[in-house]
């Protein structure tokens, strides 16, 4: 999508655009040192620790992880697509949008969310006027859901036949197209083609900002699949998005608790006995991503699961899933139900309260975590409790360094009845986080690459590229990174002026993106001086790598066997 709008405009773009207007338009922000800091508008907090950097035009929350460019806190803040923030930052300082015809919002998915937004509402028309409506309506109230729920779920009907939604939307070739991309249609070995969705009662699935972007269709009785969805599209990925996050965003304008549930039937019985802030995966396990988007939105989150061996299981895999994301201002919670139960059937019976009181009795991720190592092991021997170390450890490693890890470790070493400090002896210590160049650049330092380095400077710090001197050869070199650090340096030398947001922008999209997210928020604790050096050093120490081994291939090769070309070659390396 980045592509449709010209980079050069967005690097201009960026560097008149002051990153602290823009949120301080709708975070007041406080100085605060050289950044300035507000209370995170993105999760819950009451000490600040959403900082904004006008030299990175750069913003950063230690408690929630969020960060991003201006581009990027619109597109959080506002919930506004990529190509809306540009222009709402365009407007902003006065300058106009290039409107090439491939620009503007990506024509081909705003198509998309359209066709989805008028298929739900066709069939909520079908639930509410289609002869055979009766028998939904009917299984709707059987399973106990008020006409409200209903309403704000857009819950509704696909009437049975093989052509319905095909002869309504798909009226010429390119509306066909656009039904199929949708992933409204399936078609048999045959070719011919039919609607995905009949007899089935629908669920449509709205993104965070509200779009439909999938359906999920029940049918009514024990026939199979008993949940169609739809498939991946452009629009649609299941792995990324949680059913009622939309909705429960807008029933809270903080939400100070979310509660990760299985089923969509869930959400919604949930929602409709005024448990509002329920979401569920799409039928899959909770992934990184699921977390990261929650995190985002509340300070704690709540894992609910069937009571069985199957719901055990999920739980300790969305457990793993959460490791590298635990500590922070975050909390991680698990509640079980009773076997044979799910949230809808227990709101049903004991109401909102006695749901929530189950929600209060809920786990901590600890005693979870610990339990369910320690119900696989015998800990009244010291056999078994040693083990616990040995089984703990592996899952400790990734756990971010800090004050929840260590309060882990302390944790495990009560359980395991032995002391930190012998504990101490069989945990790998990972390195800290803590910043760890404050020593001068040694070629032979292995706990940051130099080409690491060398980007994060560059990116943090992109006037520095004025120091590097030739690096026409590094691109040789096989070591992870060195295209990134080539092209960031390629693109300095012909946009001298970019900052730190403009090369992030200029990421977006592509598989460098996370990547560079971290290393713009490296701390490198050196003046801007010593980061000078250190940059030309290590790209010259690279440049001269590269000479070398360029030299000993070619004396390798051996001189008689040289083209004329590489003889002029080997006498320019002059090492
Ligand atoms: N699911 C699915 N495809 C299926 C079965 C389940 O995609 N064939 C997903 C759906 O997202 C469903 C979730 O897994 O909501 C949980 O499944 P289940 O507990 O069986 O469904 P419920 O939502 O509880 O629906 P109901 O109460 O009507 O059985
Ligand atoms: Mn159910």
């Amino acid at each position: 999508m980045a592509g449709h709008i010209p980079p050069q405009f967005i690097d201009d773009l960026l560097t008149r655009v002051d990153i602290v207007d823009i949120v301080d338009a709708r975070v007041p922000l406080k100085k605060a040192g050289k950044n300035l800091h507000a209370c995170c508008p993105f999760h819950n907090e009451k000490t600040p620790s959403f900082t904004v950097s006008p030299d990175k035009q750069f913003y950063h929350c230690f408690g929630c992880g969020a960060h991003g460019t201006a581009v990027s806190f619109l597109m959080e803040y506002d919930q506004m697509s990529f190509p809306e923030s540009i222009q709402e930052l365009a407007d902003s300082v006065g300058m106009t949008v290039p409107t090439t015809q491939s620009f503007s919002a990506s024509p081909a998915k705003k198509n998309l969310y359209d066709l989805m937004d008028r298929v739900s509402q066709y069939y909520i028309q079908q639930l509410q006027t289609h002869p055979q409506r009766a028998i939904f309506l009917d299984y709707l109230k059987q399973r106990g859901l008020s006409a409200q729920v209903v309403e704000k779920f857009g819950i509704g009907m696909a009437p049975d036949g093989w052509d319905n939604v095909l002869k309504v939307f798909g009226t010429d070739e390119y509306n066909r197209k656009q039904l199929n991309e949708a992933g409204l249609l399936s078609s048999n070995d045959k070719g011919r083609t039919y609607d995905r969705f009949r007899n089935r009662l629908m669920f449509p699935i709205r993104d965070r900002r509200g779009r439909v972007i999938g359906f999920g269709g029940r049918v009514l009785d024990d026939s199979t699949p008993k949940y169609l969805n739809s498939p991946e599209t452009p629009i649609f990925h299941k792995g990324s998005e949680l059913y009622g996050l939309f909705q429960a965003r807008k029933a809270h304008r903080k939400l100070d608790k979310v509660i990760i549930v299985e089923g969509y039937m869930d959400v919604i019985a949930l929602a409709d006995h005024g448990v509002t802030n329920a979401v569920a995966t799409l039928g899959t396990a909770t992934t990184p991503d699921h977390l990261r988007q929650l995190m985002r939105s509340s300070p704690e989150i709540i894992f609910c699961f069937d009571g069985d061996r199957a719901g055990r299981e999920a739980a300790w895999r969305a457990a793993e899933n959460a490791l590298p994301m635990l500590g922070g201002n975050h909390q991680l919670k698990f509640m079980f139900l009773a076997d044979g139960e799910d949230p809808d059937s227990v709101v049903q019976q004991y109401g909102q309260q006695g749901f929530n009181d189950l929600v209060a009795d809920a786990k901590n991720y600890s005693d979870f975590f610990f339990d369910t190592l320690e119900s696989q092991l015998d800990t009244s021997s010291m056999d078994g409790r040693a083990r616990l170390v040995e089984t703990a450890k592996p899952y400790l490693k990734h756990i971010p360094a800090g004050v929840y890890k260590d309060m882990l470790e302390q944790q495990l070493a009560e359980r395991a009845q032995t002391s930190l400090s012998v504990l101490a002896k069989h945990l790998d210590k990972s390195p800290t986080t803590k910043p760890t160049t404050t020593k001068k650049y040694k070629p032979s330092n292995n706990t940051i690459s130099p080409v690491r380095m060398a980007v994060t400077i560059l990116l943090q710090h992109p006037e520095l590229h004025t120091a590097v001197g030739v690096f026409d050869k590094i691109a040789t070199l096989e070591l992870p990174g060195i295209g990134i650090l080539v092209k960031m340096l390629e693109t300095l030398q012909q946009f001298p002026h970019l900052n730190t947001a403009a090369l992030l922008e200029r990421a977006r999209d592509t598989e460098h993106e996370a990547h560079l997210q971290k290393l713009a928020l490296q701390s490198l604790s050196l003046s801007s001086d010593e980061l000078k050096h250190e940059l030309a050093g290590m790209v010259q120490q690279l440049q001269q790598q590269a000479i070398e081994l360029r030299h000993a291939y070619l004396v390798q090769k051996g001189l008689r066997n040289l083209t004329v070309e590489e003889r002029q070659e080997i006498q320019l390396l002059n090492i």
